[in-house]
């Protein structure tokens, strides 16, 4: 076994060295606190991982991402999402047997517990809802009590994995249906996983509702590109809440929330809300777009260029490239003519040709398209988050297993107190 040596205050301090695939390397300083007295201090976990894990490798240098080994070209491509969360959760790619017991136990799963569609009726209209899917989500764990443990046998843990793949998708199309004061639409078993969400969401009584094999197949593929990114805030607030034990509904709701900020999964929506916003105020001349650029570089406007830059990936993000060509491919097939896209396309050569972007190594990143995909798609902006949340759902459950299997520790960090030293109460009137 290699080490690192490093020496402190005089004292010479061996750390095992970690070599992972792809010759990734680590330093292991389990015993760093032990020995030295000493803790590190890592804002954002910027140098620090978090845990060994076989599910994804990124590589941010040379824009690469595999699911399991598995390229994310080849898998948007080629796969279904049910299969691509089996191999997430599982390991490897399913066989056909495989496949159809896993689709047809999510299929068995999609309709959620009466009571529940009562608790949408308590929601205002206006409810945002990606709060709606994290508190239905952790809700469902009320009606499976006997599914709270995790630590249950093999098939229990399956089983629970199905109900939330499959009742995930139905409260995510009912809390469309909410928002815009709609009859709920009940899943239907004969569509696949992709074309019954659509369905769900997009199909009234009152009318023959005719699936667009075009937008099935782009949002099969938008659900594969948001599948898993390895250590992101939502995977790793699941890994955070699943250490303490707590059920797979609360890590799993807990990820959701996690998501919903506007520097993770909510930048989709607010990528279009900018875009919307630099069209109101000009368009997409070369005047205005280089006024919003400015906007972008000075801190003290307070924005940022949305759908840009990535703690990761510090060339390209493989998803966004995938994604702008679907979207180009996908609008071009519906026939729609989005001047977001125009002005979406203006602003990125601008940030491209720019130092300050440049320099920083700022590039589009998945969310920079995956709204104006959604939009031509027809999904209402405040449903773009909801959608990475079904899409990352598989990543959260692979991690969330993976984490329980190694029997990892509660996460329980240490701090670097800066407060007051001691000090002796003093009573109010002589504060
Ligand atoms: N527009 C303008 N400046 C930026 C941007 C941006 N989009 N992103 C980063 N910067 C600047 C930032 O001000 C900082 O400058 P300086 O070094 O002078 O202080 C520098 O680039 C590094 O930024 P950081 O915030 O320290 O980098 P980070 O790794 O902590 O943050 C990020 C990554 C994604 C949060 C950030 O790039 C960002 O806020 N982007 C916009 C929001 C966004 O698109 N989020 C979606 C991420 S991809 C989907 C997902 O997986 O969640």
């Amino acid at each position: 076994m290699s080490t690192v040596k490093m020496n402190v205050e005089g004292k010479t301090i061996e750390f095992p060295s970690i070599t992972g695939s792809e010759s990734k390397k680590a330093l292991d300083i389990s015993n760093l606190r032990a020995e030295t007295g000493y803790v590190t201090l890592d804002y954002g976990l910027k140098n620090t991982a978090v845990t060994k894990s076989s599910i994804t490798f990124l590589n941010g240098e040379e824009g690469i991402l595999r699911y399991r080994g598995y390229p994310i070209e080849q898998l948007a491509e080629k796969a279904s999402f049910l299969e691509v969360a089996y191999l997430l959760i599982y390991g490897e790619l399913p066989t056909l047997d495989e496949l159809d017991k896993f689709t047809s136990g999510v299929t068995n799963h999609t309709l959620i517990h009466e009571n529940m569609k009562k608790f949408f009726e308590g929601y205002p209209q206006h409810a945002h809802p990606m709060g709606v899917l994290a508190s239905m989500t952790c809700a469902l764990s009320s009606f499976y009590p006997e599914s709270l443990d995790p630590n249950q046998e093999e098939k229990a843990i399956d089983q629970t994995i199905l109900r939330l793949i499959a009742k995930t998708a139905t409260i995510a199309a009912w809390s469309y249906k909410n928002s815009v004061g709609h009859p709920v639409m009940y899943p239907q078993n004969r569509l696949d996983y992709s074309a019954n969400l659509l369905y769900m969401m997009f199909a009234k009584p009152t009318e023959p509702y005719e699936i667009n094999n075009k937008v099935v197949s782009a949002l099969n593929k938008l659900l594969i590109l948001h599948a898993d990114h390895e250590q992101n805030c939502s995977t790793y607030t699941t890994r955070v809440v699943g250490s303490s034990q707590a059920s797979l509904y609360a890590a799993v709701s807990a990820g959701i929330m996690a998501l919903w900020g506007p520097l993770h999964g909510g930048a989709n929506q607010a990528v279009v809300e900018m875009l919307q916003k630099i069209y109101d105020d000009g368009g997409a001349s070369k005047e205005n777009i280089n006024k919003w650029i400015a906007r972008f570089k000075d801190k003290e406007s307070g924005q940022r260029l949305m759908g840009f830059g990535h703690r990761v990936y510090k060339n390209f993000d493989p998803r966004a490239t995938i994604i702008k060509k679907a979207a180009d491919e996908v609008l071009d097939d519906l026939n729609v003519d989005d001047p977001l896209l125009d002005i979406a396309k203006e602003l990125e050569f601008a940030a491209l040709n720019d130092s300050y972007f440049i320099d920083k190594k700022l590039y589009p990143n998945v969310d920079y398209y995956s709204g104006l995909l959604y939009r031509a798609m027809g999904i209402p902006t405040d449903m773009f988050t909801v959608m990475f949340a079904l899409g990352r759902l598989p990543g959260w459950i692979a991690n969330w297993k993976e984490m329980v299997e190694d029997k990892q520790p509660i996460t329980r960090p240490r701090q670097i107190y800066i407060g007051e030293n001691k000090r002796d109460y003093m009573p109010i009137e002589g504060r």
